[in-house]
């Protein structure tokens, strides 16, 4: 069936912590065809302000429920008001777009940064039969909520904080060559802030481990028009993030 755009009733949405939001939808047409590192494109209101719709990972997805699950930080407009959401309320939802994770390990490692840490959590799911390991990194100790959502899908956690509140002090790719070099994963999954994302392509580069990315650029349409999401491609193309992407081997794209 592909895409689709629905009219999508709230069900749950509730503070998880600090200014990040949990918002689960009922969206059936759209659940049964949602694959890990998919991502839906959400109208909050009937106005015309914001004119454009918002990209959101999907961060869980229960298809026999026909629910989505949304994790989100409030950053501006757009996300201020979709706070104001409460069950019963509906929202104009259009998905599931982009191009997922290819599940092919074996051994996975999963290395997330803020928000980045939404999709992996619908990743490591997927995983949980093999389970997959986590490497995520935030700010502080009150950023890092994410061990609890974490637990019982993966069976590692590793954790770093800019400010060591909390897990090693430091960034991800400080802790990453240690695991990278113990030889016991055969693939890296990555979401997060660019400059994360680069030392983590260049770590999995180093030790000759396949590493899939998935880019949360800025966005207007999400299906392929507008060109407002394009980055540089090894190919010599421009790839669309919405269409060609979110996720990218790492090799596809110009660092
Ligand atoms: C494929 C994809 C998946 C995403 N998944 C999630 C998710 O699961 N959870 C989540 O919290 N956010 C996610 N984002 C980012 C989210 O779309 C933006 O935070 C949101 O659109 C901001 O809307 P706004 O109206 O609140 O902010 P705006 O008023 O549009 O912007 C407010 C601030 O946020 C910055 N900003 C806006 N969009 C982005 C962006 N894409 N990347 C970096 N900075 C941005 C602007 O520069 C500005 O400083 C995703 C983005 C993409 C492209
Ligand atoms: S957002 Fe329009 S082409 Fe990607």
């Amino acid at each position: 069936m592909g895409k689709t755009c629905v009219t999508a009733q709230v069900l749950e949405h509730g503070l998880i912590a600090g200014d990040v939001w949990n918002l689960v939808i009922a969206a059936p047409e759209i659940a049964r065809q949602t694959k890990p590192g998919q991502f839906v494109h959400i109208r909050i209101n009937d106005s015309l302000e914001p004119l454009l719709r918002r990209p959101f990972s999907i961060a869980d997805c229960d298809a026999a429920k026909g629910t989505l699950t949304i994790i989100y930080r409030v950053v501006g407009r757009g996300t201020a008001l979709m706070t104001q959401l409460k069950p019963g309320d509906t929202i104009n939802c259009m998905g599931p777009l982009g191009n997922g994770f290819q599940l092919t390990a074996q051994r996975p490692l999963l290395v997330g940064g803020g928000m980045g840490l939404a999709p992996l959590l619908f990743l490591a799911r997927a995983f949980c039969s093999l389970p997959a390991t986590i490497l995520m990194g935030g700010r502080n100790e009150q950023e890092l909520f994410w061990p609890t959502l974490y637990a019982g899908v993966c069976k590692n956690i590793h954790i770093t904080t800019d400010d060591g509140s909390v897990g090693q002090r430091g960034f991800t790719v400080d802790l990453l060559p240690e695991l990278l070099q113990s030889g016991n994963f055969d693939a890296v999954y990555t979401c997060g802030p660019h400059v994360m994302l680069k030392g983590v392509v260049a770590l999995a580069d180093k030790h000759s481990i396949p590493c899939q990315v998935s880019l949360e650029d800025y966005m207007a349409c999400g299906v392929g028009a507008c060109l407002s999401c394009t980055c540089a491609g090894t190919s010599g193309k421009r790839l669309k993030v919405c269409t060609d992407g979110p996720v990218f081997a790492a090799g596809e794209v110009v660092w």
